[in-house]
């Protein structure tokens, strides 16, 4: 059996379905229920539902042989694993966000606020700006808007919750999207049957592209 971490929520829906039509489907994860393991001993899969932070814990520690997890949560994190293939599902972008009038004059320590602290330190080391970190957990637009923080290092999807909130972008950081990893000591004892699965989900990513 292969034990794999899908990421719970709107991006897990849609990775498993990239499973599926690789040839590793396991028809009972589609049935409402709030089971969170599911096994088919046909295709050899068992299937777990993580939330997507823990997914490189899960694969790291070898509790499962793959995952997928964003390309944000596999930088802020830096397990020790293999990145194997890019999805190309669930893009959006990691960004600098704050309020429209406000314009960083250097002057200050600049307060940001992020779910993100690695990669906000990183950024802002990189290009020599003083910052305190404000680390929260959720609903981050809120920090500029109640004067928590003058910026925030975020997610942007569509763009609606920086919209609604009357944010904008002031700079881009990089591009994300969902990467298939693996754990390094299953990617060489199940060499034959990691391979398989890359090999197909890279035939199904490329046709899409
Ligand atoms: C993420 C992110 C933004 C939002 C961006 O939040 O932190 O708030 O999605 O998407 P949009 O550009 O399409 O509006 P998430 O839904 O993961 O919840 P959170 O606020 O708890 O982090």
């Amino acid at each position: 059996m292969l034990n794999i971490a899908l990421p719970k929520g709107r991006l897990g829906e849609t990775v498993y379905d990239l499973f599926e039509r690789a040839g590793f489907e396991c028809p009972s994860i589609r049935e409402k229920s709030r089971k969170l393991i599911f096994e088919n001993e046909k295709t050899g899969v068992r299937y777990f539902w993580v939330k997507p932070s823990d997914v490189p814990i899960y694969v790291e520690r070898g509790a499962a042989d793959l995952g997928v997890a964003g390309k944000d949560i596999i930088l802020e994190y830096a397990p020790d694993v293999y990145e194997l293939l890019d999805l190309g599902l669930g893009k959006c972008r990691m960004a600098v966000a704050a309020k429209k009038d406000f314009h960083d004059d250097g002057t200050k320590t600049l307060r940001v606020a992020t779910k993100f602290p690695n990669i906000a330190s990183d950024y802002y080391e990189g290009i020599g700006r003083e910052i305190e970190l404000i680390k929260l957990n959720g609903s981050i637009e809120l920090a500029p808007i109640l004067g928590l923080s003058d910026v925030i290092v975020d997610i942007v999807e569509t763009g609606t919750t920086l919209r609604e909130n009357n944010l904008e972008v002031k700079a881009e950081i990089l591009p994300i999207s969902a990467r298939l990893i693996a754990n390094k000591s299953s990617f060489r004892f199940a060499d034959r049957e990691i391979g398989l699965i890359t090999e197909k989900m890279k035939e199904l990513v490329t046709a899409n592209d």
